[in-house]
């Protein structure tokens, strides 16, 4: 099969659907129950075939692991457990050669601990030029004993950690917005500036497509607020207006700065934010012509499963975007987020703090039935689209992990009142009918142990159902990348019941998504492209509650 498009197609990100890879749960090739490159590599024509257009990796830098890879030690090579920088390259070209463009994840509010810049910070001591290229504060109170600000860390606790001195005494502070494996860096200093530039050059010239920037929204912080922002409880991430840890106005002027790198590449390259910020038109900010290609829409991820909310996120997004001449992008789930075929089957369906959600009760029917018909809407609307990987295959969250097995710091750090992200993290099932479902060759344990019901959701188990959540995301992105009517970038609502979502695209291609309590009617006129719910069941000609369809309207 030949690649759809070339890589230098321009402006590719507008529509691209991007497919993230979390590189530890997604394949290991080498059998040590992580996945690797190796993993990644012998996946590409799946992913190809299933209809992506790039894929998102995960950090595989050196890493001691503090944060799953999000804690680096050294930016420019690939940690021995993810594989080797040869493989890299490897990779790199496999996925051009199959038409797929590389995106890898760059991690720029904070390093790791174990950075030969923060091993230096420590030795040299206050005042030096090496603990200004971090966050370092003397402490408040008589002995400065009481941490510099409020601040709390997003995985729980405090957000500065005090450090001992060569002379063995306590002495400053440093700061970390996470865990205190991952101290934030100072982004005033140009040291710092410099050396992220040099770091996006370098995977540049290795090929790589762009990159998806973690924490984008973070990495200013408003110094003269010194209390702890709202809400108390954290995981990543909740901004509201005014916020001093995060949408601060001097982070634009970093991503100015690497858009002149990017820009400067031929082809030129792309940049993709993780932002967090009050609302879709601050977000819109960051997309500016001479700032990021795109951002996550993390308000669109967050909405409840209901047609008012989900409309009001769709015409802020739409409408601050196109203000910036940006892309909308559209995302139901990532490696921090409760898989949606568990939220959307909860008693709240929208995204809030783990605490009040998690272990509520689920109705996995409910919520698969939802999920079907929510990758119709996020497929159905203009823009970009990001899949996380496992959701093609319907997986709901893991909330029964052994307490052992959790590795999320969050677990640690709220003192186990969070289990964390690890439910969302457990490695893929590929094949097979036992435990490691193909993650690994047989007779390998994954990291983290997948349930035995998984060997029905596997890869090969649903690849010949037409019935099953593969199918529907196969024959979905055939459509969004054949059919003229998904190509285009218009949009427009059309006339629908309380609780519809109808909108048309182009050549009369229209979508219906019922979040109402009752079955609607369709035209009889109409051409069903797709449907969510079982093709036999049921009145052909009325939507059921919680379906979508695609349709002509001829
Ligand atoms: C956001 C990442 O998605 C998350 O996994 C990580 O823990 C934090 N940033 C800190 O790097
Ligand atoms: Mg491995």
């Amino acid at each position: 099969m030949s690649p759809r498009h070339a890589p230098t197609a321009d402006a590719w990100w507008r529509r691209a659907v991007v497919y993230q890879v979390y590189i530890r749960s997604f394949a290991d090739g080498d059998g040590d129950g992580i996945g690797d490159i190796a993993g990644i590599r012998s996946r590409l024509p799946y992913l190809r075939d299933l209809g992506a257009d790039a894929i998102w990796i995960t950090p595989w830098y050196p890493s001691p692991m503090a944060d799953g890879g999000y804690d680096v030690a050294d930016y420019r090579g690939v940690d021995p457990l993810f594989g080797s920088i040869e493989e890299a390259d490897e990779l790199i070209r496999e996925a051009h050669d199959l038409g797929l463009r590389v995106i890898l994840d760059i991690v720029p509010n904070h390093t790791s601990a174990a950075h030969p810049w923060f091993v230096e910070a420590l030795a040299a001591g206050p005042g030096s030029a090496a603990r200004a290229r971090y966050v370092f504060r003397d402490g408040r109170g008589a002995d400065g004993g009481e941490p510099p600000t409020g601040w709390g860390s997003v995985f729980g606790g405090g957000a500065w950690t005090r450090v001992t001195e060569a002379d063995g005494q306590p002495g400053q502070w440093y700061l970390h917005l996470f865990a205190p494996e991952q101290p934030d860096l100072e982004w005033d200093n140009p040291e710092v500036r410099a050396a992220f530039e040099d770091i996006l050059r370098t995977w540049f010239e290795r090929g790589v497509d762009g990159f998806r920037i973690d924490v984008a929204s973070g990495l200013v912080k408003d110094h003269a607020s010194p209390e702890p922002p709202p809400p108390p409880h954290g995981v990543p991430s909740y901004v509201v207006a005014g916020d001093p840890l995060s949408d601060q106005e001097g982070v634009h002027e970093i991503y100015r700065a690497w858009r002149r790198v990017a820009d400067g590449q031929a082809p030129p390259r792309i940049l993709l934010g993780e932002v967090h910020a009050s609302s879709p038109a601050r977000v819109a900010r960051y997309l500016r012509p001479d700032e990021l290609h795109g951002a996550f829409n993390f308000h669109f991820l967050r909405s409840p499963w209901d047609a008012a909310r989900l409309r009001a996120v769709i015409d802020e997004t739409l409408a601050s975007h196109a203000a910036v001449g940006a892309a909308p992008t559209w995302v139901l789930s990532n490696h921090d987020e409760t898989r949606q075929v568990t939220r959307y089957g909860r008693p709240f369906t929208g995204i809030r703090e783990r605490l009040l959600d998690d272990g509520q009760p689920v109705d996995e029917a409910l919520g698969t039935r939802r999920a079907r018909a929510a990758v119709l809407l996020l497929l159905g609307l203009p823009g970009s689209a990001y899949l996380y990987q496992g959701e093609e295959l319907g997986l709901p969250e893991v909330e029964d992990l052994p307490e052992a097995a959790l590795r999320d710091p969050v677990w640690t750090r709220s003192g186990h009142a969070i289990r964390g992200r690890d439910g969302c993290r457990v490695p893929l099932p590929w094949s097979g009918t036992a435990p490691p479902f193909g993650f690994g060759p047989p007779g390998s344990t994954p990291w983290l142990p997948p349930p035995a019901s998984w060997a029905e959701r596997s890869l090969e188990a649903q690849s010949e159902d037409p019935g099953s959540m593969l199918a529907l995301y196969r024959r979905a992105l055939a459509l969004r990348n054949g059919h003229p009517g998904l190509a285009g970038e218009t949009f427009a609502w059309l006339p629908a019941p309380d609780g519809v979502l109808l909108f048309e695209r182009d050549d009369g291609l229209r979508c219906a998504v019922n979040l109402s309590g009752a079955p609607v009617p369709l035209p009889a006129s109409r051409t069903t492209l797709l449907r969510s719910d079982a093709a036999d069941a049921g009145d052909p000609d009325a939507l059921p509650p919680d379906a979508a369809a695609w349709y002509l309207d001829r």
